[in-house]
């Protein structure tokens, strides 16, 4: 059958083919492409367009529309720097301008080399450790600048 030719997971081309017909089937769809690839990449997506029979540009329309879908690959280590209240109160901005300046790499933004995405996100419970960021999950808190370019040298340094 054609679908052995795809360059999809045979456990994606099942999964698209059994919500084809149901309601909902392209947002489903597309929340399983990016749990897969980490993002929406255009080669799926026009084999999404195939296998749903549904035009590139409806499925890119809902792609744009929700602020959860990424066309882009993300970077390989997620620095996530809150910007909730407290931390915004306690310096949030300066943790985020320094990433920025160390790594040329803005918030929702990946770093040349892709070994980085950054983001900025809101409160996400720590408000005590005030101002946070949490690098692939893990929380570090009460940061200043300064204490930022040895957090992230070990990731830099990496192979
Ligand atoms: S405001 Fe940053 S953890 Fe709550």
């Amino acid at each position: 059958m054609s679908e052995n030719l795809l360059p999809l997971p045979g456990d994606l081309v099942a999964f698209i083919t059994e919500w084809k017909p149901k309601p909902g089937n392209l947002v489903m769809v597309l929340h399983r492409v990016q749990e897969t690839y980490g993002y929406i990449p255009h080669e799926v997506v026009v084999e999404v367009s195939r296998l749903l029979e549904m035009p590139l540009a409806k499925i890119y329309g809902v792609v744009t529309f929700y602020h959860f879908f990424s066309l882009k690959k993300p970077g390989k280590h997620k620095i996530a720097v809150c910007m909730g209240t407290a931390c915004y109160l306690k310096g949030g901005q300066a943790l985020l301008d320094e990433i920025a300046s160390i790594l040329q790499c803005h918030a929702g933004e990946v770093s040349e080399d892709g070994k980085f995405s950054v983001d900025s996100v809101r409160c996400i419970g720590c408000c005590g450790l005030a101002p946070v960021l949490t690098i692939d999950g893990k929380v570090y808190g009460d940061l200043t600048p300064a204490k930022i370019a040895g957090l992230i040298a070990p990731f830099q340094n990496e192979s």
